[in-house]
């Protein structure tokens, strides 16, 4: 469990001789956050890591933050009560920001179930910088699919506080994006995507538009 500590006051800021710009510049993009949310098994990794493959293919700077990875480091000490969940994104958050500031296009994948976590990620960060994109799939269908066998034990009650089941999900009210990952193809879905990047200007003019397609 957190708390807040404040910092001393000695603490003292060191400003970057790089800049998140001149990185940019170097990278020929911009750098953003490419936050996907919804429940385990709407396709959140699968599709955070086919967006980033394409992106690679084409020289870009990236990196996937994927939530089960980063439970086996960084958030090991952390489990999935409400308190718990709430650590792990507002962790996630500042390592997103702190890769946006390297100059790469960051794509999180993390149910981050709560819409209050997510708007402090959100507020982290300047406004054109965070991109929510909610993967929805309908419980139902995650069930069904139950590619790691979770949602079976969690409704024989060996799971608890297991999301979609016995802990909650906030859909996000707002995305900038909205993917339904059971009716698209990963083709599809990661072209959503590519455009939208294209229509704000994140890729380079170059980038061909659909060209994943
Ligand atoms: S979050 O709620 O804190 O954002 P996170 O994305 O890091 O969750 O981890 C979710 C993954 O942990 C799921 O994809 C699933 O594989 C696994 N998991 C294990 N226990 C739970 C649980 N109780 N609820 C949800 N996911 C769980």
């Amino acid at each position: 469990m957190s708390k807040t500590i404040s910092q001393p006051a000695q603490i003292v800021w060191h400003p970057a001789t790089i800049t998140r710009h001149s990185r940019e510049q170097q990278n020929n993009h911009r750098s953003v956050i490419l936050w996907f949310t919804g429940l385990s098994g709407a396709g959140k990794s699968t599709l955070a890591h086919a967006v980033e493959d394409y992106l690679y293919q084409q020289g870009m700077k990236t990196c996937v933050l994927d939530g089960d990875n980063i439970r086996h480091g960084l958030c090991a000490d952390l489990g999935f009560s409400d308190i718990d969940r709430k650590e792990n994104i507002r962790r996630i958050g500042e390592v997103a920001k702190l890769m946006l500031d390297a100059g790469l296009i960051t794509l999180t994948a993390f149910i981050s179930p709560f819409a209050t976590d997510r708007a402090t990620v959100r507020r982290l960060v300047q406004t054109d910088d965070f991109i929510e994109i909610y993967c929805y799939c309908p419980l139902t269908v995650c069930e069904t699919r139950d590619i790691k066998g979770l949602y079976k034990k969690a409704r024989q009650g060996e799971i608890p506080e297991f999301t979609g089941i016995s802990s909650p999900y906030e859909a996000p009210e707002q995305p900038e994006l909205k993917i339904d990952t059971h009716l698209l193809s990963i083709p599809e879905s990661v072209a959503c995507i590519i455009d939208f990047l294209n229509s704000r200007c994140i890729l380079p003019s170059n980038s061909l538009q659909n060209a994943y397609r």
